[in-house]
């Protein structure tokens, strides 16, 4: 078999990229897995790593990066094209984020060698830069997330509603074909962070 250009391209850069990301977890533990745990605080910190298998996805992270451009695939490449965020993270004039995304996963039929779907959502675009996710470590995410001037100014129970009914949060376990979906469920995972919250909300060490 030929391979393409672009696949050795791949091979020498994404194994560098692959590296670096956090490992990728298929399955979510239940709240009651964690009953175990009888000290509070540890239990807390317990149920928050286990919610950031969900968090340090690919599909999370790929549009909570640093900078100014969306990644994308398992092993977390610059977005193709290089697309900018622009000035309302919803891209630049002539490249928005839905001249190519539309309401809805589109699948893609034909010949394209690597692209299965192009995936959609009525407001898909970028975390905003205080949002930012990837290269950080789970405990700076967790204080992030806790902090009302990067989080978009939301209350616990905001942030609860948003992880458990958001519908662009939960495109990542509806991901489209050719991609993985976020481990578990948006309902079990809205589960864990409630019960985290209920428990203090403690951090892991940062
Ligand atoms: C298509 C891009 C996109 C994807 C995919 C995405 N997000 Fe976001 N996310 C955003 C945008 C845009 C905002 C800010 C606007 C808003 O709150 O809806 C945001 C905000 C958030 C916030 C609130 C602010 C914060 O960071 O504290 C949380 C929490 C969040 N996303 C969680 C997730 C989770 C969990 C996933 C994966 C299951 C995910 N997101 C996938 C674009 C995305
Ligand atoms: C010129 C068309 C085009 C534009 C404009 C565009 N995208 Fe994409 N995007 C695509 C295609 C096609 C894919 C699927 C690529 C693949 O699966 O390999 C994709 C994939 C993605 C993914 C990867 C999802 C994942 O988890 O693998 C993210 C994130 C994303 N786009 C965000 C954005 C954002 C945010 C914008 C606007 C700032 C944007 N895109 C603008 C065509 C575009």
């Amino acid at each position: 078999m030929k391979m393409s250009a672009k696949r050795v391209f791949c091979i020498a850069v994404c194994l560098v990229a692959s590296a670096s990301s956090p490992a990728i977890a298929e399955s979510l533990k239940s709240v009651d897995e964690f009953d175990n745990v009888k000290d509070e605080k540890a239990r807390s910190v317990a149920m928050f790593e286990e919610v950031g298998k969900v968090l340090q996805h690919p599909r999370c992270l790929n549009c909570h990066p640093v900078g100014n451009q969306p990644l994308q695939g398992e092993d977390m490449v610059l977005h193709n094209p290089p697309v900018q965020r622009g000035p309302g993270n919803f891209g630049v004039a002539g490249m928005e984020c839905n001249t190519c995304h539309q309401a809805m996963n589109v699948k893609v039929t034909g010949q394209s060698e690597d692209v299965k779907s192009i995936p959609g959502h009525p407001k898909w675009h970028l975390a905003p830069p205080e949002m930012a996710w990837v290269g950080k470590s789970l405990g700076e995410i967790c204080l992030q997330l806790k902090d009302k001037e990067r989080n978009g100014n939301k209350t616990m129970p905001e942030m609860i509603h948003h992880m458990a009914e958001d519908t662009l949060v939960g495109w990542g376990w509806e991901p489209g074909d050719g991609r993985e979906p976020a481990p578990g469920t948006q309902a079990a995972f809205g589960k864990l962070f409630k019960a985290w919250v209920d428990t203090g909300a403690h951090c892991p060490k940062v």
